[in-house]
């Protein structure tokens, strides 16, 4: 038996030298030690034939070669646990000098969105702020702080968007709602533009959206007058459409400036000449302007006596329509990279 046991320690150093996987290790382990079939079971199991003695001096025999054994099994493991782990390595190899593949850029910035940033860094450059107030607007900055009251016949010229069951809530209907808001939140002197999207119950046409963006300006100090104002939009003007461009206001009501303008520019397609997209004036209407009215001062809580100040909101859809002939302004809406890629 004895013999045995050391022949079962050879056959066993042998087949795990020929052993690459941990499969053939796990057969080989059970062929030994399985507790029906193992061989090296089955000389355990006849030891109990053995007389007293014998089966002492044989047990010690099987004890150390069952400790070789382990021992071979247990180097084999480590082995094969070695290799596995460098395969794995080698698989998820990375190699940090590859090139990035440039991305698959399908997207494209909005024409109003590349005009709203060119006006930003404009105005920026001028020291101005640049503010976003909220889409979803309460009936206060919307309408009440700017001096448009309950049953003001103003809020049924801008169509209002308002929220189910929600009488104090509205879908701002300009980008006027940031005046006071900007006012509470920074005081005076204030120099701020808010660009942003504005809603009104339109039925949509070519020329009508119920979905548009506007910008809106404000600049509050002490000693401010229109001259201020006519020279902050003549700079805008000049940027957006040429050195030559000249800018005129005609009066004009909104209850939030007092006085108000509409403020005109030189058609930048024909110069003042009259053509078909200034319908023969020779000038375009792009924008609403005046002085700061002293009850929206007051709602921002900056002193009429001590401050004032002049504001101006101007619609971008029909500035980029003018500006790249677009004909449409459904087009804007529309989702379509084949219209926005074009600009
Ligand atoms: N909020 C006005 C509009 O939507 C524009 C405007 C802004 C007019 C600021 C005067 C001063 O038509």
């Amino acid at each position: 038996m004895k013999k045995e046991l050391e022949s079962l320690k050879k056959y066993v150093e042998k087949a795990l030298d020929n052993i690459g996987d941990a499969a053939a290790f796990d057969t080989l382990y059970n062929e030994l030690f399985s507790r029906k079939h193992g061989k090296f079971t089955a000389l355990m199991k006849n030891m109990k034939e053995l007389s007293d003695d014998m089966r002492k001096e044989v047990g010690q025999v099987a004890n150390d070669v069952r400790k070789e054994i382990d021992h071979l099994f247990q180097e084999k493991g480590d082995e094969l646990t070695a290799v596995e782990m460098a395969n794995l390595a080698e698989r998820e190899k990375v190699d940090v000098t590859q090139p990035l593949l440039p991305p698959k850029m399908k997207g494209h910035l909005s024409p109003i969105t590349q005009v709203q940033h060119d006006l930003a860094d404009l105005f920026i450059s001028m020291g101005f702020l640049v503010e976003d107030g909220p889409e979803l607007e309460s009936d206060f900055y919307n309408f009440e702080a700017l001096n448009i009251a309950k049953d003001h016949p103003a809020r049924d010229s801008q169509d209002t968007f308002f929220i189910d069951g929600q009488p104090t809530w509205v879908m701002r209907t300009h980008t006027s709602n940031v005046q006071v808001r900007a006012m509470r939140e920074y005081g005076a002197p204030l120099r701020m533009i808010g660009p942003g999207r504005c809603f009104r119950n339109e039925a949509t046409d070519a020329r009508h959206e119920h979905t548009f963006y506007q910008l809106e300006g404000l600049v509050v100090d002490k000693g401010i007058t229109m001259a201020h104002m006519k020279g902050v939009i003549e700079a805008m003007a000049k940027h957006l459409y040429g050195e030559d461009t000249e800018v005129r206001f005609r009066p004009k009501f909104y209850p939030f400036v007092e006085p108000g303008v509409n403020g005109e520019v030189t058609c930048f397609l024909c110069k003042g000449e009259g053509c078909n997209v200034c319908k023969k004036t020779g000038w375009m209407e792009i924008f609403g302007a005046g002085m700061v009215h002293p009850n929206v001062l007051k709602a921002g809580g900056v002193d009429p006596e001590e401050y004032s100040g002049f504001a101006f909101g101007m619609g971008l859809n029909r500035l980029v329509m003018l500006k790249y002939g677009i004909e449409d302004v459904r087009h804007f809406l529309s989702g379509d990279v084949r219209f926005s890629t074009q600009f």
